[in-house]
């Protein structure tokens, strides 16, 4: 069973971030999967780590951009970024104590939160990336 399909995820029409796009909503779903199918903690771990290092790359991918292109909302954008990071966290030491249902619940909470912040924030700066020959 899978999360969340690629395809209902919004393309922002720019590559690179749709490719960044759907490598989170890969490892998003190779989460559920090995918390699903009680996979050992070493594994879970793993993948909580590969998700982690991924998202601070993709929100620092974003954020360089915007920092060099001069964004207008890059502050409030940015801080969206943080709270998933937190939350993202959070889920990680739910995990840890053993609160499988608030995990599962977090990580659905998540997958909303990434759904919705891909369709509303990052297709707000699409125009503006694109203006700015990034592809
Ligand atoms: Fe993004
Ligand atoms: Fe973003």
């Amino acid at each position: 069973m899978t999360l969340v399909d690629r395809d209902d995820i919004t393309s922002v029409g720019i590559d690179s971030i749709d490719r960044e796009h759907e490598a989170l909503i890969s490892l998003i779903n190779q989460l559920h999967s090995a918390l699903l199918h009680g996979e050992t903690n070493e594994r879970i771990t793993y993948t909580f780590d590969q998700l982690t290092i991924y998202t601070t790359k993709h929100f620092s991918n974003e954020e360089n951009y915007f920092l060099q292109y001069n964004y207008p909302d890059r502050i409030e954008h940015s801080k969206e970024h943080a709270q998933f990071c937190q939350n993202l966290q959070q889920l990680q030491e739910n995990f840890n104590r053993g609160e499988e249902n608030t995990t599962f619940e977090l990580l659905q909470f998540i997958t909303h939160w990434l759904h919705h912040h891909v369709g509303t924030q990052d297709a707000a700066y699409a125009p503006f990336f694109k203006k700015n020959g990034i592809k």
